[in-house]
């Protein structure tokens, strides 16, 4: 998709749709509802007036309007985009509404349109919601960019809708807002194709996307926008002692694939600046393994690497955006199988720190192969590290479907990061992981056992396994088991793969630039 920023006035710009924002000004209860257009230019709030009047449009979010044939307007199609309440518009709103207006034009064949920046001013009681005009484009871009994607690549009907061009319009700007804009644009896009990237990764079946295959799509990834990358298999876990990432693997014909990618920065970063290190859960089909899941939707494990797929699309974006700040990332790639060859329950495996794991339940295979990337990733240099895996059914328990699970061993850099999630839009809920929940992994045979006894607290358990290989190194787990997979369609964004955690990631990674 090609994305274009145009300082020029939206009335005269000629495109096949042109999209204007609108939001709900009513505001005492009961009160019908009041939609006012987020632009200043008299003639397209003529054009829009009559029908607005009507009822029939009430600026919900991700509601629209079409009017063919504007008059005295370049366009030849004005679409209002609803946002909802004006006294709660926010980022969010304004992301969805890109998205909204993409996923209109889609399916009409229109695959040219033009985002009228939406003009506070123009409301007489502007809401005072701080919202700096280069994050307005930023978002726009991000929301415009993932609605621009689909599930459907293997369906023989498969048609590409995918918009050819998405402008935005922004009439009045000095040459400072206009550079910073500029900026804001840029980076939405880049993130909102990072996140795609990750997306499309999660939806590839198991089939296809074999640890290997993932090797591979990575290694095109990073030579493409500059990341280092190497890819291992079987030798590197032996040679390692990754006892427990190996332990998963050697159930499956297929090879494992240990994924190291570093970016370094363009100027050097002294030799005491932070190290962070991104850790992704990449069990490309997890069948539970001898401790076999139920066959009700095992289909969807395919996204069980979708912790690995927001690691790589945040490394693509952080190689784009070029921080001030060195990164590395380690994905621990393999498939759990049940086999002659599989790992099973009573098994004790040896960790790469050194750790002996008793091993319970082979379907708690995810934090076994984090166990020694977060390990290994330590041993490369990571001076902070962030995990993200679709590591529990339980998280989702806990917390539905709004809030996927935030954990932390260090209060700090648990604060930075729910900083980084203001800017990114996206929701995690901080649980505890506190010492005196060390208990429920003990083990008597070894020194943990890789589930809790019991059921309740399921995401706690799993996340103090993980802290135990953090160390005293500070640490980030994100159990995005619950929110990986969207399972309702929206006007702005597609089902299936959400791909939660990229613009976290990168914001949180882009504070700790120097
Ligand atoms: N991959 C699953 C977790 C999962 C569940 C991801 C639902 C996405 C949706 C993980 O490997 C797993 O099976 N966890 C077990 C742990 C249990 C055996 C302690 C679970 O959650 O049931
Ligand atoms: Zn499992
Ligand atoms: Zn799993």
């Amino acid at each position: 998709m090609n994305a274009q920023l145009f300082f020029q006035a939206p009335k005269d710009f000629s495109t096949p749709l042109l999209v204007i924002f609108a939001v709900d000004i009513a505001t005492s209860k009961g009160e019908a509802p009041s939609p006012a257009l987020l632009t200043t230019s008299n003639v397209i709030a003529r054009n829009a007036s009559r029908w607005l009047s009507t009822g029939e449009f009430k600026a919900g979010l991700g509601e629209t309007l079409l009017l063919h044939a504007p008059e005295d307007i370049a366009a030849d199609r004005l679409l209002i985009v609803g946002l909802g309440k004006a006294k709660s518009l926010s980022l969010v709103e304004l992301r969805k509404g890109a998205g909204t207006a993409v996923r209109f034009a889609r399916p009409r064949g229109l695959r040219d349109l033009a985002l009228g920046f939406p003009e506070l001013q123009a409301l007489s009681d502007e809401p005072s919601t701080g919202l700096a005009q280069p994050w307005i484009a930023r978002v726009l871009a991000e929301g415009a960019q993932l609605a621009n994607f689909d599930i459907d690549t293997y369906r023989s009907d498969h048609t590409d809708q995918s918009m050819h061009r998405v402008s935005l319009l922004h009439e009045k700007a000095d040459k400072k807002l206009q550079s910073e804009i500029q900026q804001g644009f840029h980076e939405g896009i880049v993130l909102g194709e990072s996140q795609n990237f990750a997306r499309m990764l999660i939806n590839e079946p198991g089939n296809v996307l074999t640890p290997t295959e993932l090797g591979k799509r990575t290694a095109a990834m990073a030579a493409e926008v500059g990341l280092q990358c190497e890819v291992h298999s079987t030798e590197k876990l032996l040679e390692l002692g990754m006892g427990a990432f190996y332990a998963v693997a050697k159930g499956s014909e297929q090879p494992p694939a240990l994924i190291v990618l570093r970016y370094e920065p363009e100027q050097p970063v002294a030799d005491d600046a932070p190290t962070l290190g991104l850790v992704g859960k990449g069990i490309t089909f997890d069948t539970g393994g001898i401790s076999l899941k139920p066959a009700d939707g095992m289909d969807k494990m395919k996204y069980d690497m979708g912790g690995a797929a927001a690691m790589l699309g945040a490394m693509r974006a952080i190689a784009l955006l070029k921080p001030q700040v060195r990164v590395l990332s380690v994905i621990c790639s393999c498939e759990n199988m049940p086999s002659g060859s599989s790992y099973k329950p009573g098994d004790v495996l040896t960790a790469m720190s050194g750790t002996t794991i008793e091993v319970l339940n082979t379907d708690a295979e995810g934090r076994l192969v984090l166990a020694d990337g977060l390990h290994y990733a330590k041993t490369l240099g990571a001076t902070h590290l962030i995990n993200a895996a679709t590591l529990t059914g339980a998280i989702g328990v806990a917390l539905g479907q709004l809030n996927a699970g935030l954990f932390s061993n260090d209060d700090n850099t648990c604060a930075q990061f729910q900083r980084a999630l203001t800017l990114s839009g996206e929701k995690f809920w901080r649980m505890p992981c506190t010492d005196d929940y060390r208990d429920v992994i003990k083990s008597s045979i070894g020194d943990i056992m890789n589930t809790g006894g019991s059921r309740y607290g399921g995401a706690i358990s799993a996340a103090m396994f993980l802290k135990e290989f953090a160390g005293d190194t500070p640490w980030i787990h994100l159990d995005i088991a619950n929110m990986a997979w969207i399972d309702d369609v929206r006007p702005w964004q597609s089902k299936g793969p959400a791909g939660v955690g990229v613009r976290s990631i990168v914001e949180w990674a882009r504070s700790y630039q120097g």
